[in-house]
């Protein structure tokens, strides 16, 4: 069997979440930074199978996922569906906490409870937003771009022209992908760790 792209399965789901842990760290690997290697998909990866399963897609070599694409095209609206129906689903394993958080899985588990930290006013006429991480051995080979390509082909069916990115600031090789693909920078204002990035379609 040949590398493809196809849609993500639930049975994808180990694969996609090994994926996000090990290039979670400005692109490279993770996982020794988390006590708890499931976190940080519970936040990027798990949600958005979940809940926009027609914008879920991975690279598959031999069936087996090696890299995706996940997103949403509107932004506002799955907010609000994290926090109605994805929080329910993983609250038990991972409880708000009071205090500020300190460790890096008590950073993620505050992200994982703050789901409206993705409304930010500057990103409004941007309302798709997508998260894309491949395997070291599949990277700088053209399945990123065909996954872009892929997720913007059903945004476009969906009749939304425009999403962005938010990449961390450090990833400093993912950011010449973006530019090649068309992204620009979209000002504002304390992006903290992050730049968005925006693209019209
Ligand atoms: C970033 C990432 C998604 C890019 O996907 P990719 O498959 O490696 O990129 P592609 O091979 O499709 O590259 C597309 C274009 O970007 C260019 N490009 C990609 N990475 C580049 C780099 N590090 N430096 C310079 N150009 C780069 C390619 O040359 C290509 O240009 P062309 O199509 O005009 O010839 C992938 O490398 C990855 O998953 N990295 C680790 C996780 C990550 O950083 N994810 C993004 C988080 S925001």
């Amino acid at each position: 069997m040949s590398i493809e792209i196809r849609p993500y399965r639930p049975d994808d789901r180990a694969a996609v979440y090994d994926i996000c842990i090990r290039t979670a760290d400005a692109g490279q690997d993770a996982r020794d930074q988390y006590r708890d290697p499931d976190v940080l998909p519970e936040i990027f990866a798990g949600p958005y199978a979940h809940l926009e399963p027609d914008l879920a897609f991975v690279l598959a070599d031999d069936d087996r996922a090696v890299g995706y694409v996940l997103g949403t095209a509107d932004t506002a609206r799955f907010v609000a569906r994290f926090r109605d129906e994805w929080l329910p689903l993983v609250s038990a394993r991972y409880p708000a906490r009071d205090g500020a958080p300190t460790t890096p899985d008590e950073i993620m588990v505050h992200l994982l409870h703050t789901p409206e930290r993705m409304l930010v006013p500057e990103l409004a006429d941007y309302p798709a937003h997508l998260h894309i991480d491949l395997l070291p051995d599949y990277q700088r080979a053209g399945h990123g771009r065909r996954l872009v390509e892929t997720f913007v082909a059903v945004l476009r069916r969906k009749g939304v022209r425009a999403l962005h990115v938010g990449m961390v600031t450090a990833n400093r090789p993912a950011r010449p992908f973006y530019d090649r693909l068309g992204f620009h920078v979209i000002d504002v204002p304390d992006p903290g760790p992050l730049t968005y990035l925006g693209l019209t379609v």
